[in-house]
């Protein structure tokens, strides 16, 4: 089985960098990225690939070299459909805000709707592969979807599926290079034949030893597990950073001490402002969800409290940021660094800086917000409300007392602020000019770094109080 045209449906962060290093990889295969959301699939195209719809270093060189050759974007999704062998699901899973499962299971709405539309389009034999990060037993719905449409006696000749899992495990940011040299490649499903036609496509760029091959619910459960382990270890380290503070000690010694057990491990023991991020969470209270439904109270409550922890640590930050500032900051001015969840993305999905700014606003702060990637539109969508100067006379949405402005320029934000604070990891905020922040901000003036970015050295001479995540001393 020899897989020479593939459709990819949604063009998000997921599927957009997937199928352009796959195209890269493999040029003799033509691939189709559809996604109903016609301004998305306009940015993709766009002659500058500066203004793709997301931010992933190496992507736009990889977009550049293939599209129009065998990379293509569109919205003509049944067309695509029904001329690809391999159709992959890639759209968004958001956790569901009503119904059976509120607040925990994810709504698998998007992806039903994909089903039923392979199902309806698809001519011949077709490879389904799921792609999106999905709660176990996705594949059974997909697959009974697929079925009944076989049953029609009309098609039944015409029309054969196969259901794979191959779960993705890039992290944005790195997902170019995640995508090149993956730690391992995850296929699940029951047709060897189909199974072998996905690996051959990673085997071009891949070791065969690091194509793993499962059944399709093993793939699907590993995938979740493995984000609620690595999430599990952020939150172990942000608990251990806050004992850090009140004892002393210093969160970054500690995690290079337990890091150095290879045991334990080097990577993912970074204290910083809470994960966020658009699967963790998600992916913890899909697992929480099944456990609590297979009658597994004491396991739910055990992955619960991974994000009970994390939603604790950031109201940790931002009362600790009220409390240095004499336990008020209605009207005082505080910079905010970086708004996306993590540094080398736009994404602002769960991110830190959502939940940290509201509640800051909420005291009555007024923030000045920079982000080298994330948009003003972006930051009016998370906040829910706009910024001062466009909004002067009309009261917040979520009718805070603050209010905040989307900056550009750092240096020019310092006039008379009374704090800055780090959240996001952009490697520009290493080289502020300290020198002149501490001439225009206000005295006592403070400096809040929740992602040890700054080297207390190069603050030392200046006059900053300075609290730096997981610092005891
Ligand atoms: C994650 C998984 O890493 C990836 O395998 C999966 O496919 C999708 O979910 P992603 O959410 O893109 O990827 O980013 P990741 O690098 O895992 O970071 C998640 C959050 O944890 C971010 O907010 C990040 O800042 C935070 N983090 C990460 C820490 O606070 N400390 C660390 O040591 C590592
Ligand atoms: P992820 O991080 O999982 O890639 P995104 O939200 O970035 O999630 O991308 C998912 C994409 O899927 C969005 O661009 C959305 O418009 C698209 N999408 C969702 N449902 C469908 C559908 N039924 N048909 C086509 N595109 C869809």
């Amino acid at each position: 089985m020899k897989i020479k045209n593939i459709c990819c449906i949604g063009a998000g962060y997921v599927g957009g960098p997937t199928m352009a290093v796959i195209a890269d990889k493999c040029p003799d295969i033509q691939i189709h990225v559809v996604d109903f959301n016609k301004e998305r699939i306009n940015k993709w195209n766009d002659v500058d690939v500066n203004n793709l719809p997301i931010f992933e270093p190496g992507l736009a060189e990889i977009v550049e070299r293939c599209r129009g050759k065998n990379l293509h974007f569109s919205t003509g999704i049944n067309e695509r459909i029904r001329k690809s062998d391999m159709v992959f699901i890639s759209v968004n899973t958001p956790t569901k805000k009503y119904g059976l499962g509120a607040g925990k299971a994810s709504d698998l709405k998007w992806v039903e709707a994909c089903a039923r539309q392979v199902a309806n389009n698809a001519t011949g034999h077709t490879i389904v592969v799921e792609k999106s990060t999905l709660p176990v037993r996705t594949a059974e719905v997909i697959k009974s979807i697929l079925d009944a449409t076989k049953k029609d006696s009309e098609r039944s000749e015409i029309k054969t599926f196969d259901v794979l899992s191959n779960p993705e495990f890039l992290a944005e940011g790195t997902a170019i290079n995640d995508l090149l040299y993956p730690d391992r490649v995850l296929i699940g499903g029951e047709n060897q034949l189909s199974i072998n036609a996905l690996s051959d496509i990673y085997a071009k760029w891949v070791t065969k030893e690091k194509i793993l091959q499962t059944n399709i619910w093993s793939s699907e459960l590993a995938k979740l597990t493995a984000n609620a382990f690595l999430a599990q270890r952020i939150s172990s380290i942000n608990s251990i950073g806050a004992l850090c503070e009140a004892t002393g000690a210093d969160v970054r010694e500690v995690s290079r001490a337990i890091g150095a057990d290879s045991r334990i491990g080097s990577k993912f023991l970074d204290a910083g402002p809470g994960f966020g991020g658009s699967c963790f969470k998600k992916d913890i209270l899909n697992l929480v969800y099944l456990s609590e439904y297979f009658g597994l109270y004491e396991v739910a409550k055990f992955w619960e409290s991974v994000v009970t922890l994390n939603n604790w640590h950031q109201k940790r930050i931002s009362k600790l940021i009220t409390n240095k500032l004499f336990g008020t900051i209605s009207g005082k001015k505080i910079i905010i660094l970086g708004f996306a969840f993590k540094g080398n993305t736009n994404d602002t999905r769960e991110s830190a800086a959502i939940l940290i700014c509201k509640d800051l606003l909420n005291e009555g702060a007024f923030l000045f917000i920079h982000d080298p990637k994330v948009s003003k539109e972006q930051i009016i969508n998370d906040l829910g409300s706009k910024p001062y100067s466009e909004n002067k006379k009309q009261l917040n949405s979520f009718d805070v007392k603050g209010n905040w402005e989307f900056i550009h320029d750092i240096d020019e934000s310092f006039f008379e602020a009374d704090a800055i604070v780090i959240l996001t990891e952009w490697e520009e905020y290493k080289n502020i000019n300290w020198d002149l922040a501490e001439k225009r901000m206000r005295k006592p003036a403070w400096i809040f770094d929740s992602r040890s970015l700054i080297d207390p050295e190069d603050i030392k001479k200046n006059d900053f109080n300075f609290w730096r995540i997981g610092d005891g001393s």
